[in-house]
């Protein structure tokens, strides 16, 4: 125990010494239209189908399969996601295109005989897939919003995949980071696998990919749930030992959901409902915020980030107890965002000294009658705005490719709680709301989420990093809706995280600095240095002028793109 502290004490010395997060900077500035994702090319489709007379939803569909493509770590046709919707005259929609347990899932699939968990079964290989969300979710979409032809729209991302693109330093790194694990998981060698490294600027054609976008292409949802693409995941299952049947596919659909609203202060929140934990946890670190000087405070203040890890320790304790896929599970969605109940989770928080974790459990709500991943935002020459949050769960998801079908099969099984108190790859625990059943949604802690002032478009903002989405997504809130920073200076900030369980800061360096971390080691908490970054956020901000400021995550290849 001694040496964990010693240890710890000699990271923090660590991660307050390296400060310097540029958040004196504004980012790319356009007149009309804006599309920030996590990869410049994608950007540009978006950008292109924008400029050819598309609306948000026609280039978000755009994007996410161009992202499937250039961005395989977390873009993806085999995993899921959720897009949040506000069009130009205020009427707001989300869709839930998350993945769902197989049939043939069970609640202790993931056991031994002796009830133990057996380690990586939920998060690498056949079994970790849950049915994929996401073509079911961009043919919905664009149904219901779309304006220009499917087919022109999934036509960039075949032309990619056929054509091949240059990788950048941080894609080659990546690649060549999961050779081992695309090896071990796969049954076939995947096209991933070249006999050198891979370096930056190698061109990475994904023929087999490219041939299963013609098919979605040219058939829309059945050219994926139906016929070749179908097949040829269910042969995958077979020889891995997977689930997955054609019943699942054929069967899965995805849903339009309420989405969550909610003033705070000046501005209204627009976020994503169950099975999205992200919503509900966003809104009630927001409202708590609300009622603590964190202005005169200072950002990243000792006093701030204590009041804001103790915010965050009882809004996760709140997600491992209460939040479910709404489908299988009676979320008290209206009891967890009640001003009163939010306000008495902090009953009795001392401002200068931090809680144990352990002294701190889920709260009762009063029962009201009647939860690696990438983020696109993008608004179009109208107005109309969409925050897409979608993900494959870990970089590269379950590391299975369909081989034949060239695409990546995410390992979403491990955000169930597969055992009750069990932690997850993200360390987060769980129980009976988030238990696994067949068909039921695991819970997500993705935030796309659009901000309102005045009744007008005022924020897009959203989220990569598992757990640490919706403290990314709320500090880049506050950054600047309370600390007045730009779009970019807020995504660029230093960030720290807190989930209940385990019980500590997890910071980036020299996000606390020196003075801060001291005092919040005096004060109790303990504090862990978080290699790579906190999340990778992408936000369009609407200028007072109307002009749209973008901020792309340093963190990774972001990109602004628009006119
Ligand atoms: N797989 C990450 C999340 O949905 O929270």
């Amino acid at each position: 125990m001694t040496i964990r502290y010693i240890t710890l004490f000699f990271a923090f010395i660590f991660i307050s010494g390296c400060a310097g997060w540029d958040t004196d900077t504004t980012g790319r500035i356009t007149q009309k239209a804006m599309v920030v994702s996590a990869h410049p090319l994608a950007s540009e489709v978006g950008s292109d189908i924008l400029r050819r007379g598309g609306n948000a939803v026609d280039a978000a569909v755009a994007v996410q399969f161009a992202l499937a493509v250039v961005y395989p770590d977390a873009g993806n046709i085999g995993g899921g996601g959720f897009l949040v919707l506000r069009q130009q005259d205020g009427s707001v929609d989300a869709l839930d295109y998350r993945e769902k347990a197989p049939g043939k899932a069970r609640r202790d699939m993931y056991l031994d005989e002796q009830g133990n968990v057996v380690e990586e079964l939920s998060f690498k290989g056949h079994l970790a897939a849950g049915v994929p969300g996401t073509v079911d979710g961009m043919v919905e979409a664009h149904e219901r919003y779309g304006s220009m032809p499917w087919a022109e729209l999934v036509q960039p991302a075949v032309e990619l995949a056929a054509k091949g693109f240059p990788l950048t330093r941080k894609e080659a790194k990546k690649l060549n980071e999961q050779r081992k694990d695309f090896i071990q998981y796969n049954t076939q060698r995947p096209s991933f696998i070249i006999q050198d490294r891979w370096r930056e600027g190698d061109n990475l054609r994904l023929a087999e990919l490219a041939h299963t976008l013609k098919r979605i292409r040219d058939r829309g949802r059945a050219g994926f749930y139906e016929g070749e693409t179908a097949e040829l995941i269910v042969a995958e299952m077979q020889r891995g030992g997977g689930i997955i049947s054609k019943a699942d596919l054929a069967g899965y659909r995805s849903v339009w959901r309420q989405p969550l609203t909610g003033q705070v202060g000046d501005y209204r929140i627009i976020s994503m409902p169950p099975p999205s934990s992200g919503g509900i946890a966003l809104m009630q670190l927001l409202s708590i915020a609300e009622d603590y000087p964190l202005k005169d405070w200072g950002w990243n203040s000792a006093e701030a980030a204590h009041l804001m890890v103790e915010a965050e320790r009882r809004v996760y304790a709140d997600r491992a107890r209460h939040l479910g896929d709404p489908d299988f599970y009676d979320v008290p969605v209206e009891a967890l965002l009640d001003t009163d109940y939010i306000r008495s989770r902090m009953d009795g928080v001392s401002l200068q000294k931090a809680t144990d974790s352990d002294a701190v459990s889920a709260g009762m709500p009063a029962p009201v009658e009647s939860p690696n991943t990438t983020h696109y935002s993008i608004v179009d020459q109208e107005g109309n705005a969409v925050s897409v949050t979608t993900t494959l769960n870990s970089s590269f998801g379950s590391k299975v490719f369909v081989a034949g079908a060239g695409f990546l099969l995410n390992n979403e099984m491990d955000d169930f709680s597969v055992k009750p108190g069990h932690p997850n790859s993200y360390g987060l625990v769980g129980g009976e709301a988030n238990a696994v059943a067949p068909g039921k949604r695991m819970l997500s802690s993705m935030t796309p989420t659009i901000l309102e002032r005045d009744g007008q478009l005022y924020m897009v903002i959203g989220s990569m990093g598992g757990s640490t989405i919706i403290t990314t997504v709320y500090q880049i809130i506050l950054n600047v809706t309370v600390h007045g920073m730009s779009m970019q200076g807020a995504v660029n900030a230093g960030r720290f995280h807190h989930q209940w369980r385990p019980d500590w800061i997890l910071s980036e360096w020299g996000a606390l600095g020196f003075g801060t971390g001291l005092e919040m080691w005096w004060r109790g908490h303990r504090i862990a240095p978080k290699n790579g970054g906190i999340g990778r956020a992408a936000g369009i901000l609407v200028l007072p002028d109307g002009r749209l400021e973008g901020g792309a995550d340093p963190r990774g290849d972001d990109a602004a793109a628009g006119f």
